[in-house]
């Protein structure tokens, strides 16, 4: 009779380097950011024609502009005569036309080259040709989402796929209506360590115990560290006394129209490679979105989105928000004690992960199959 070996209990995590090293930053730039889609931009930040943003999206700054027809989209920031980038700016307003600041050639909100100084006696200029360089964008959950690959690969697939293979079906993210929610509130992280790091606390909830007691309070299953959030379908439940997802357990806001019982007093998180976690509550929903800036550090954007009327009403958020922006800060905090560790010869060939996270490596084989190899 054979007998098949239990799998060890610990397996490896990715080396040291691997958070520390820019070259292999330069490759998730160039073969993650670069080429996946992207979520770069609340819609609703753009609210009017001519209102812009603009955004790092690896190696790129991107202009995302609604034009005069209503239409979100973006180009990268660069004027095509000499290379200027158009827009300094994070976020504006323009009137009509975009001008770039050097030699004034102006563009259409469309990104057609529409005025230059001297264009009429340059009459073989093709005003199309010569325009700005448009990026791809999908809208979805409300985000304007960015593709820079030459062929982009397929969002169904790898965008909405993701919420799908987590929650079991499309329907049960499209319920929360998340594009309909309003920004209740918004709060930047400037975090100093790598998106991975992130990522993979994002996945986990080993550490729930241990950094998150207001989280474990309200979710009492978090307290044994399994990551029920990541069996397809599963939605941890409220604590039996928890009355809404907020700091001390207190009464949140209605329910959404269309989350169903069966989602009621649940939460789900769903995470979206490279760069979103998406959390659902009944009363609310909370977006990361993260941009890494560089191999040790990563501005994470992170959206609390209730119904309309509740916004418009002006009700207290303050404890509804507390709750997350506290789990933020607690994982933050933890990514930041890890980051220095990372250049550290004890980690030179990394470090260990416990059953609870083993489903972790399936990032890594996913990441390094991106990277193209395990090595430096
Ligand atoms: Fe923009 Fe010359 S570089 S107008
Ligand atoms: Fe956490």
């Amino acid at each position: 009779m054979t007998t098949i070996p239990d799998p060890p209990s610990l397996i490896a995590t990715l080396p040291g380097s691997f958070y520390t090293d820019p070259e292999i930053f330069r490759r998730e730039q160039e073969r993650l950011f670069e080429s996946m889609w992207f979520c770069a931009v609340r819609c609703s930040d753009l609210d009017g024609p001519g209102a812009f943003r603009t955004v790092r999206v690896g190696r790129e700054s991107v202009l995302v502009v609604r034009d005069r027809g209503g239409r979100l989209r973006a180009f990268l920031n660069v004027c095509r005569h000499r290379g200027a980038r158009l827009c300094l700016e994070e976020s504006g307003e323009v009137r009509r036309s975009l001008q770039c600041p050097y030699h004034a050639w102006t563009y259409d909100l469309d990104g057609r080259l529409i005025a230059a100084p001297h264009l009429g006696r340059m009459p073989d200029i093709d005003r199309t040709a010569q325009g700005l360089v448009p990026v791809e964008l999908r809208e979805w959950l409300g985000y304007a989402w960015l593709c820079l690959a030459d062929e982009p690969p397929s969002f169904e697939e790898t965008v909405v796929g993701a919420a799908v293979e987590r929650l079991g079906d499309a329907a049960a993210i499209e319920r929360y209506r998340v594009e309909d929610l309003a920004l209740g509130r918004r709060v930047t992280y400037d975090v100093k360590a790598n998106w991975k790091l992130i990522v993979e606390n994002f996945m986990e909830c080993y550490h729930c115990g241990t950094i998150h007691p207001e989280l474990v309070d309200v979710l009492p299953e978090f307290a044994t560290g399994y990551a029920a959030q990541y069996y397809v379908g599963h939605g941890a439940a409220f604590g039996e006394d928890v009355k809404g997802f907020t700091v001390d357990g207190s009464e949140g806001f209605a329910r959404l129209p269309e989350v169903g019982e069966d989602q009621d007093r649940r939460y789900y998180a769903v995470t979206v490679k490279p760069t979103v976690f998406v959390n659902l509550v009944p009363d609310h929903v909370i977006l990361h979105r993260m941009f890494p800036l560089a191999e040790d550090r990563t501005v994470v954007e992170c959206d609390w989105l209730y119904a309309p009327d509740v916004v418009e009403s002006g009700a207290d958020l303050t404890k509804s928000v507390e709750l997350f922006h506290r789990v933020n800060v607690q994982d933050f905090e933890a990514c930041e004690r890890t980051q220095p560790s990372m250049a550290s010869r004890a980690y030179r060939s990394g470090g260990v992960l416990v059953p609870t996270e083993h489903h972790i490596s399936h990032f890594h084989t996913w990441l390094t199959g991106r990277l193209g190899g395990s090595g430096t």
